[in-house]
């Protein structure tokens, strides 16, 4: 088989994955993408992963141009649903893309259980040198309620993973550095067999890297 036809039957076997069928978008617990998880499951790109929270532009240009490190929307499934908003709807059997609850309206809305257990299974599979980029232009860059550290922390473990560094992005006049509270507490919650790093960057110098094809990516910080 050629590697178009095997695209082909891969996005063939996606689209037919049993999906949330008809039920309250209020209430599609994470498990309901087991199903689509199990069909789409990638290799772990090992060493290159790259996690984030509330550094969402900067990740995303990063990796785009600099092909050293790989985050969850640059995995064919969550490049194809990143930025989509869908739900079902209570006595329908349709599949709706507008109407459909918030982030925050309701917990279990089918948009924010997609990417909880799309994370889940990102994080489970981390292996060798792990890195996140953190906020350093927030009081709290590892905030409790963010995906991050709810959800994807939990689930690095030794001996598959060895590290986890944190980048820590800041502009200038920033207060926030690697000493922060929050900070202490992520390395508290790491499996103790992880060695832990944490580095300050400033944002700019982080764009200057992306902007210049020659630098390479162990330039950038
Ligand atoms: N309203 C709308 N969307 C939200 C909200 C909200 N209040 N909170 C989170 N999101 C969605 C947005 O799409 C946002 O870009 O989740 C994304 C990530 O939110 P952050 O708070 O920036 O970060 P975090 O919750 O830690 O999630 C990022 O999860 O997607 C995975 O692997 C990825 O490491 C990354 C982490």
């Amino acid at each position: 088989m050629n590697e178009d036809d095997l695209w082909k039957n891969k996005c063939e076997e996606v689209w037919n994955a049993p999906a949330p069928g008809i039920q309250d978008p209020c209430d599609v617990p994470m498990e309901a993408y087991d199903p689509l998880i199990h069909t789409v499951s990638e290799k772990a790109a090992c060493n290159r992963m790259l996690f984030w929270s509330k550094t969402k532009d900067i990740v995303h240009q990063f990796t785009d141009a600099k092909k050293c490190l790989l985050t969850l929307e640059d995995t064919l499934l969550g490049f194809v649903m990143d930025g989509l908003t869908w739900c079902s709807k209570k006595g329908s059997n349709e599949s709706f893309t507008t109407g459909c609850p918030g982030w925050l309206d309701c917990e279990k809305n089918p948009v924010r259980s997609f990417w909880n257990r799309a994370s889940t299974a990102f994080a489970e599979s981390a292996c060798g040198n792990v890195t996140v980029m953190l906020n350093g232009s927030l009081d709290t860059p590892f905030n409790p309620n963010s995906i991050f550290a709810s959800i994807e922390v939990k689930k690095f473990s030794s001996p598959k993973m060895r590290a986890l560094n944190v980048v820590l992005v800041t502009r200038r006049n920033d207060t926030t550095n690697c000493e922060n509270s929050s900070l202490q507490t992520l390395r508290g919650i790491l499996d103790p067999n992880l060695t832990y790093s944490c580095k300050e960057v400033q944002r700019s110098r982080i764009l200057d890297c992306i902007s210049d094809p020659d630098r390479p990516c162990g330039d950038c910080w």
